[in-house]
């Protein structure tokens, strides 16, 4: 498993990190199982979220329970949650009070005293930055959350933040599969007049923005084809994106979901994919993805076979 230094962290971070947001209704075995196929493949950093599991930290408590971590094994790994969506409104609620509120839960849910990283969700239109400073000072200062970050947050959203907190913000998670790559095919495709692909959803070069200011890209949905619909492999739809993935991974002794992987930690930000799956076997075989090679011209070949446009 490829590592890297976060920036801005005393992490040594794994490009290839397991999501627990499906593991709700896993038995305390199957958890294991999950938990272990990862930690032999080299995965020691684990997301979550408050919100996790249908119940407010139900996926936290799951996986805690399952595992009952040791002081020694809970300094082995980093544990990463996140705080800011309200699932009863719905509405988002970056407030000083809903940040240490959710926190508190998480690390109750976790047992643990500890996370290593929190992210802010999604952006709360109604952000307040000092609220956020506030809440970040407390927890830092009290030892309870190490690193900061936050997921789905533009460029100028993560300035407006920053403007206001002193600790550096390290990671900002974004949805990035090869046929959800908006954050990628726009600046591909910039300047193109009247073409889909050039419309500026996120800001404008927020990978580019990442890579600037050392902030990890963390990709979320890294095989799903669209926005939790189902994943784009064996589907008739991407049968061009499938065919250069099961060819590839025949070429290279790897697996379709092996290039997959391979097609994020190729991009030189040095992003880490998020997986989700709960298939022990699908994590060995993604995590043996992040050591394959793939060429420029590989590259380009998967983003051109999902149906992105080279001008
Ligand atoms: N920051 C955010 O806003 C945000 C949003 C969503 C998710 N996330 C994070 O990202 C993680 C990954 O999200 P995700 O679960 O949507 O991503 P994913 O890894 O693209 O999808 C995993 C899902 O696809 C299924 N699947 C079916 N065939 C598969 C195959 N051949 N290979 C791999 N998976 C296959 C898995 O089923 P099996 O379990 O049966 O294998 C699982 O249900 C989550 O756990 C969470 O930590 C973050």
């Amino acid at each position: 498993m490829k590592t890297f230094p976060m920036p801005n962290t005393d992490i040594t971070a794994p490009q290839v990190v397991l999501g627990l947001m499906r593991i709700a209704e896993k038995s305390d075995e199957e958890i294991r199982t999950l938990v272990r196929s990862a930690r032999d493949a080299g995965i020691d950093f684990f997301d979550h979220a408050d919100i996790y599991g249908g119940a407010l930290h139900r996926c936290e408590e799951r996986f805690a329970k399952a595992l009952q971590l040791t002081p020694v094994e809970r300094e082995e790994v980093v544990i990463q949650s996140k705080a800011g969506i309200v699932p009863d409104g719905p509405y988002f609620d970056f407030s000083t009070e809903h940040i240490l509120r959710s926190v508190e839960g998480s690390l109750r849910a976790l047992d643990t005293d500890y996370l290593d990283i929190l992210l802010l969700h999604r952006p709360d239109a109604l952000v307040e930055p000092e609220e956020v400073a506030a809440a970040f000072d407390q927890l830092h200062a009290s030892g309870k959350v190490l690193h900061f970050g936050v997921s789905n947050h533009t460029p100028r959203q993560i300035e407006l933040l920053q403007r206001h907190l002193d600790q550096p913000l390290v990671a900002n998670q974004l949805q990035l599969s090869i046929t959800h790559s908006t954050i990628i095919s726009q600046g591909v495709a910039a300047n193109m007049q009247g073409l889909e692909q050039s419309v500026v959803r996120d800001g404008g070069g927020i990978v580019d923005y990442c890579r600037l200011h050392g902030i990890t890209v963390q990709a979320w949905s890294p095989f799903q084809a669209g926005f939790f619909d189902g994943v784009f492999f064996d589907k008739p739809e991407h049968a061009e994106l499938n065919a250069v993935l099961e060819r590839l991974a025949e070429e290279k002794g790897s697996t379709p979901l092996g290039i997959a992987t391979a097609w994020i930690t190729r991009h030189p930000a040095q992003m880490q994919v998020v997986l989700g799956t709960t298939t022990p076997q699908r994590v060995t075989d993604a995590a043996a993805g992040a050591d394959v090679e793939l060429t420029r011209p590989e590259w380009y070949e998967l983003y051109r076979a999902a149906g992105w446009l080279v001008p």
